[in-house]
C-alpha cells in the first residue's frame, strides 16, 4: 500500500537523515549543526537505567520545541480520560459490540473513547485502553502524549502516522507504537478508521525474553520497522495539543513542529506486522498459558508480573492429541482485555465481532463458550485443527482493569454475555469414570 522506507530491528540504535550530511558526525551537539539545524535530545527513560533499557534520541530540527507559547486547558477532546474511578469494580464478565463509525466530522483525537484502565499516568504505572472511531485526518493539528507511549491496533481503515521521527503507514493486522513525548499527526487515507489504542504509562514495551525457546521465535526483532527521517518545512498556524496528567492542553505554533531533518537514537516509533509473528505452542498435549503469544511486554518492578503484556491469537495449527485443544476454563489474577481485529476468535463461537471487546477481570471465570466446548470435546484429534483467517489480541495487566463509565453505559455493552456459558451442560456421572 505504501512506498515508505523503514529501518529494520527492535530497540536498535538508528541513525537517519532526510538531507545528506544533516546528521552531525562524531558528537551529538556540535557548536553549529549542519544546515542551521538545532540539536535537541528526547529522553524516554531515566538517564541512568540499564543500557539495554535506555531510550533516547538526538533530533536535528528546524526549530527547537522550546519555541512555544503558554498552553491553555483544552476542552476539545471529550472521550479520552485517564480517570478510572476508585470504587468497587464489577466482577461481571463484560463484552461490547464495535463502535459505530461517526457521521459527524471526527478526527483521531475527537474519536478516542477510553474504555478501561488502571494505575495512574502521574506515577508511570498502569495502562489506559481506548477505542477509536474517526473519519477525518488531523489538519494543522499536532499532538503529543507526555503520559504514555501509545500502541495503535487498527481494526478498520489505514492510519498514516506523521511523526517527528518519520512517516509510518499502518494497516489492520499491523500495530504501531509511538513513544512518550513524540509529536505526531494522525491522517486517514481511507474514509473511516476504527481500532484500539493502548496508552502504556509504565516502562516502555520491549520484546519478551525467550528463555528456553532460544534465540528465534515469537516476534522476531528483524521484523520491526522504524521510520526514516522525514520533515515538513511549513509555516503558518498549527495547533499543538498536549496530553499531560490525564488532561488536554492547547497552544498555537506558527510552524509545523514535524521539522526533524535528521535523528539518531533508540527512542523512536516503530511498527510491526502481526502476520509475521512466529507462534510457539504445544506439539504434544494441553494448551499453554496465553503468555506464549506475547508480542511486547511492559515489565513492572516485580519480575514476571508485567505492567502490561500485549498478546495475539494469530492463525495457527493445533495438533495436540488426547487433549482439549482450545483454551480451557480459567480464573487468573491478571486482568484481560481482548479485542478482535479480524475473523473469529477460536474460544468463542459467536458474539465477539471484529472491532468488539471483552473484559475478564481478576478471578472472573471464563473460557470456551458452550458451542466451542461441545465441538472441541468431540473433535477428531487424529486431524490437525487449522485456525485460519483470524487475529484476536489481549492487553493483560497485573492490575485490575477498571472499565470507564462510558464503557459501562455504552449502548454497545452486551446485556447477555453470561449466556455464552449458560448452555454448558452437566456431564457428571459417578458411575461412568
Ligand atoms: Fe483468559
Amino acid at each position: 500500500m505504501s512506498d515508505l522506507k523503514y529501518q529494520s530491528g527492535f530497540g536498535n540504535h538508528c541513525a537517519t537523515e532526510a538531507l545528506p550530511g544533516a546528521l552531525p558526525q562524531g558528537r551529538n551537539s556540535p557548536q553549529v549543526c549542519p544546515y542551521g539545524l538545532y540539536a535537541e535530545q528526547l529522553s524516554g527513560t531515566a538517564f541512568t537505567v540499564a543500557r539495554a533499557e535506555n531510550r533516547r534520541s538526538w533530533l536535528y530540527r528546524i526549530r527547537p520545541t522550546a519555541l512555544q507559547g503558554a498552553f491553555e486547558p483544552y476542552a476539545g477532546v471529550t472521550g479520552w480520560t485517564n480517570t478510572f474511578g476508585s470504587g468497587p469494580v464489577t466482577p461481571n464478565r463484560l463484552r461490547w459490540n464495535p463502535l459505530d463509525i461517526p457521521t459527524e466530522p471526527t478526527d483521531f483525537l475527537q474519536g478516542m473513547h477510553t474504555w478501561a484502565g488502571n494505575g495512574h499516568c502521574d506515577d508511570q504505572v498502569g495502562v489506559s485502553i481506548n477505542l477509536y472511531a474517526a473519519n477525518q485526518s488531523m489538519k494543522n493539528r499536532i499532538f503529543y502524549n507526555a503520559d504514555a507511549e501509545m500502541m495503535f491496533v487498527p481494526q478498520q481503515g489505514r492510519l498514516r502516522l506523521a511523526t517527528e521521527l518519520g512517516l509510518m503507514d499502518v494497516s489492520p493486522l499491523e500495530i504501531a507504537v509511538i513513544p512518550r513525548g513524540v509529536r505526531f499527526r494522525v491522517e486517514l487515507p481511507d474514509a473511516a478508521a476504527r481500532g484500539y489504542v493502548l496508552e502504556n504509562f509504565g516502562a516502555p514495551m520491549r520484546l519478551p525474553e525467550l528463555g528456553p525457546i532460544g534465540s528465534n521465535g515469537m516476534a522476531n526483532a528483524r521484523d520491526f520497522e522504524i521510520p526514516v527521517a522525514w520533515y515538513e518545512d511549513v509555516e503558518g498556524e498549527h495547533e499543538l495539543i498536549a496530553k499531560f496528567t490525564g488532561g488536554f492542553w492547547r497552544t498555537v505554533l506558527q510552524h509545523s513542529p514535524l521539522d526533524v531533518v535528521a535523528w539518531h537514537g533508540t527512542h523512536a516509533p516503530y511498527k510491526y506486522d502481526l502476520r509475521k509473528y512466529n507462534a510457539i505452542g504445544s506439539i504434544s498435549y494441553d494448551h499453554p498459558d496465553p503468555c506464549i503469544f506475547t508480542v511486547l511486554t511492559s515489565p513492572s518492578d516485580t519480575p514476571g508480573a508485567a505492567n502490561m503484556d500485549f498478546a495475539i491469537f494469530p492463525p495457527r495449527i493445533l495438533a495436540m492429541e488426547n487433549t482439549f485443544r482450545p483454551p480451557w476454563f480459567h480464573r487468573n489474577i491478571a486482568g484481560e482485555f481482548m479485542g478482535l481485529i479480524h475473523g473469529e476468535y477460536d474460544a468463542k463461537a459467536e458474539g465477539f465481532t471484529p472491532g468488539g471487546a471483552s473484559l475478564h477481570n481478576c478471578m472472573s471465570p471464563h473460557g470456551p463458550d458452550a458451542g466451542t466446548f461441545e465441538k472441541a470435546s468431540t473433535a477428531d484429534l487424529s486431524q490437525p485443527t487449522y485456525i485460519r483467517d483470524t487475529m484476536a489480541f489481549m492487553f493483560e495487566t497485573r492490575r485490575v482493569i477498571r472499565p470507564t463509565d462510558a464503557a459501562l453505559s455504552s449502548k454497545t455493552l452486551q446485556s447477555n454475555y453470561d449466556a455464552a456459558w449458560s448452555g454448558l451442560k452437566k456431564h457428571f456421572n459417578p458411575n461412568k469414570p
